[in-house]
């Protein structure tokens, strides 16, 4: 098939390689060779070095960010930026200081985990996926977050908050925009400390679930 006298066909250049950045820090280096060590090749630690990553890139997955991990692994680019670009769960996006996450499963949904969405929403000015300007919260929803009995559950960084309705969800947002933390660095570093025997002696970011256990009303 021959091209047309008024088109340039320009044959597809590769994109450009990320800038190389070294924000791991020591503690996060060997933190990656301790997780290394349980895995039969240093390939297959792909999903715990990204949460390192993530930690050490304030709570996202850069370019760079997903380069360092693949320099680390002996990984392409490619082979890295695919994995994380498959789970959800990792940020490829800068996040507000609390990552607000609604479970909008059956239970919770039934129990008015959208009126807690549009709660939000009209409070925070923003829509799902977006981030308030202040960049205090971003607002999404998740996938049953396994506390159906608690439900609604509205996760925040490595935090579980129960039974939260449309009427207390404001005491929630008051009660984060007091805390220091940031919560997407958080829970990267909460699950971090997962894959790290002896690193953390309730699991990371499963302690305050636990807890919930039998305690009636909002864990604030
Ligand atoms: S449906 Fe919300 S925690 Fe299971």
């Amino acid at each position: 098939m021959s091209t047309p006298a008024n088109l340039t066909v320009r044959p597809r250049e590769p994109l450009p390689s990320p800038q190389r950045e070294r924000r791991f820090s020591e503690q996060a280096l060997a933190e990656l060779e301790e997780i290394a060590t349980h895995y039969p090749e240093r390939k297959a630690a792909c999903l715990p070095a990204l949460w390192i990553a993530q930690r050490e890139y304030n709570g996202y997955l850069t370019p760079s960010g997903i380069q360092e991990v693949a320099d680390y692994l002996g990984l392409s680019f490619a082979e890295v930026e695919g994995v994380a670009t498959f789970y959800t769960m990792y940020n490829l996006r800068p996040r507000g200081r609390h990552h607000l996450e609604v479970c909008t499963c059956l239970t919770c949904a039934v129990l008015g985990a959208y009126d807690i969405v549009h709660r939000l929403e009209h409070e925070l000015g923003i829509g799902l996926g977006q981030t308030t300007e202040d960049k205090e919260f971003t607002l999404s929803e998740a996938e049953c977050l396994n506390f159906c009995g608690a439900a609604t559950v509205v996760q925040v960084g490595d935090r579980y908050f129960t039974h939260i309705t449309s009427e207390n969800v404001m005491t929630l947002i008051d009660e984060l925009r007091r805390s220091e933390n940031y919560t997407p660095s958080k829970l990267a570093d909460a699950i971090v400390k997962i894959h790290i025997p002896g690193s953390s002696e309730n699991g990371g970011g499963s302690s305050d679930a636990e807890a919930l256990r039998g305690i009636p009303g909002p864990m604030l």
